[in-house]
């Protein structure tokens, strides 16, 4: 499924963090799949840069400039798919940040304020206006949080990303809990090691950390970002129709070693 299909065909989907990495492979694999596409991202050139590439490729896509924090920013991105395209069928919520890792009690207040900011109440906010535009749709949708294995298990990424990333599963099984009679279905990614900005920024400051995680991976190697994406793509499609409250592992079968 490296090509294009029709997953998401006639579907309203909004994209967090889509400037680079697996949000920008997201955006990428969606248009491929048919998807009018929301882009939501700070960097409003780099998105600008993606939203024209994909446009000459014959999608639909709209770019809001924003940062998942701020709850205008969000109201504002939501608003945009439902001005102009009448809906939001579906979302991946997938902005997220670390902070260099540090011990526990070493680690700065201001690092653990940036780091649940960013990575729980920017779900959080994003869950809350996408499932609103949702409900006032009528007909349901589908959302996708990008958790991490740090979701499930304590890694080496520091304690509040691994606290933020479990408490993004909570709030994905609380809410697929309680819209799943109103046909919202609520799905997480708990993602491996993905090449990425944020993964390249570890590899930079600990170059032996490649060799050493990809020694704990069964592949033993690094996700391309498009694979996670297409996960993310079928879960926010019809194809996962009784799917929800789940986490999907991503990892290359690290959580099962
Ligand atoms: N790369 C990995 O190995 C890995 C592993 C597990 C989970 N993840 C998760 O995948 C997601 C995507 O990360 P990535 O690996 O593609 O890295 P990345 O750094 O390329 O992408 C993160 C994106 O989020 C955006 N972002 C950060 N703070 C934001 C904010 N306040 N508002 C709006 N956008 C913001 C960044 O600008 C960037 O575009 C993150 O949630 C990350 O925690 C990554």
């Amino acid at each position: 499924m490296t090509g294009g299909g029709d997953l998401l065909a006639g579907k309203v989907v909004m994209v967090t963090g889509a400037s680079s990495g697996i949000g920008a492979a997201a955006a990428r694999v969606g248009a491929r799949h048919g998807a009018a596409l929301v882009l939501m991202a700070r960097r409003l050139p780099r998105l600008e840069e993606l939203a024209a590439q994909l446009r000459g490729e014959g999608a639909e896509v709209v770019c809001a400039a924003g940062d998942v924090t701020s709850p205008d920013d969000v109201k504002r991105a939501v608003g945009l798919a439902v001005d102009r395209y009448g809906r939001l069928d579906a979302a991946f919520n997938n902005a997220g940040t670390t902070t260099e890792p540090a011990l526990l009690h070493e680690t700065d207040d201001a690092d653990y304020d940036t780091v649940l900011d960013v990575n729980l109440r920017g779900v959080w906010l994003c869950m809350k206006h996408q499932i609103k535009a949702m409900l006032a749709g009528g007909a349901g949708g589908a959302i996708v949080n990008n958790s991490s294995i740090a979701g499930v298990r304590a890694t080496s990424a520091g304690a509040p990303y691994v606290a933020a990333k479990h408490a993004v599963l909570g709030l994905t099984k609380a809410a697929a809990a309680q819209y799943a009679a109103r046909g919202v279905r609520v799905n997480a990614l708990a993602t491996g090691l993905t090449r990425s900005e944020m993964s390249e920024a570890v590899f930079a400051r600990d170059p032996a950390a490649e060799e050493r995680m990809r020694r704990r991976n069964p592949q033993g190697r690094v996700a391309d970002p498009e694979e996670v994406a297409r996960v993310a793509v079928w879960l926010c499609s019809d194809q996962a129709s009784f799917v929800t409250g789940a986490t999907m592992a991503v990892d290359g079968g690290a959580g099962a070693w």
